[in-house]
């Protein structure tokens, strides 16, 4: 497994602080509000686990899962839902966590589906965030690490659903692919 990164990106402690940072941000803008995490599954669940246990205030947690629904080599922005919200977002102030913010097709389709269901507030935490490759008008409200157009596992991130547990975020060997 280790063998098959070329790089890595972004280290186990690199990553333990950023979002102990964060869990400490989160706490403070989410006091006395109605919090509800809400991870994307599967891709969210390590940095979810590891986030809510620095957030420091009452919350909920709950998950989805989603696939996108590509047509050919293109992405249609329509997303599947696989598995849906437990509990009624009425009046929530959810956070949507995420593992990456890349084209954002999926999450700008979550956000509107949550605005549809009388959500109070929804905001988007993602680990990463790959502006370069951005095709909806969406912007995450809280990000760890920006990283470059590259192909990235690990820390719950996944080529082919390998390299999740990958305790950093690497780049895989192009050869990887090329198999
Ligand atoms: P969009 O394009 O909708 O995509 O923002 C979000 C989902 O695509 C996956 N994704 C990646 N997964 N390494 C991965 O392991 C990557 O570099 C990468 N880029 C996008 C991811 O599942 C994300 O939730
Ligand atoms: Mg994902």
């Amino acid at each position: 497994m280790k063998e098959d990164i070329l790089k890595v990106l972004i280290s186990e402690q690199e990553i333990a602080q950023k979002v102990a940072q964060l869990g400490a941000q989160i706490s403070k803008d989410y006091a006395g509000k109605k919090l509800l995490v809400l991870g994307v599954l599967k891709g969210s669940f390590v940095f979810m686990a590891d986030l809510m246990r620095q957030i420091t205030i009452p919350c909920q947690i709950d998950f989805m899962a989603v696939s996108s629904y590509s047509s050919g080599v293109k992405t249609s922005g329509v997303v599947k839902i696989i598995k849906d919200i437990d509990i009624d977002p009425l009046d929530f102030d959810i956070l949507i966590v995420e593992d990456i913010l890349d084209s954002g097709l999926t999450l700008s389709y979550l956000k509107d589906l949550l605005v549809q269901r009388n959500a109070s507030s929804i905001h988007i935490a993602t680990l990463l965030d790959k502006p370069a490759r951005r095709v909806a008008d969406i912007k995450p409200d809280y990000t760890c690490f920006e990283v470059p157009d590259e192909f990235v596992v690990g820390y719950g991130l996944d080529y082919a659903e390998k390299y999740r547990n990958l305790p950093y975020v690497g780049v895989l060997k192009p050869e990887v692919y090329e198999k």
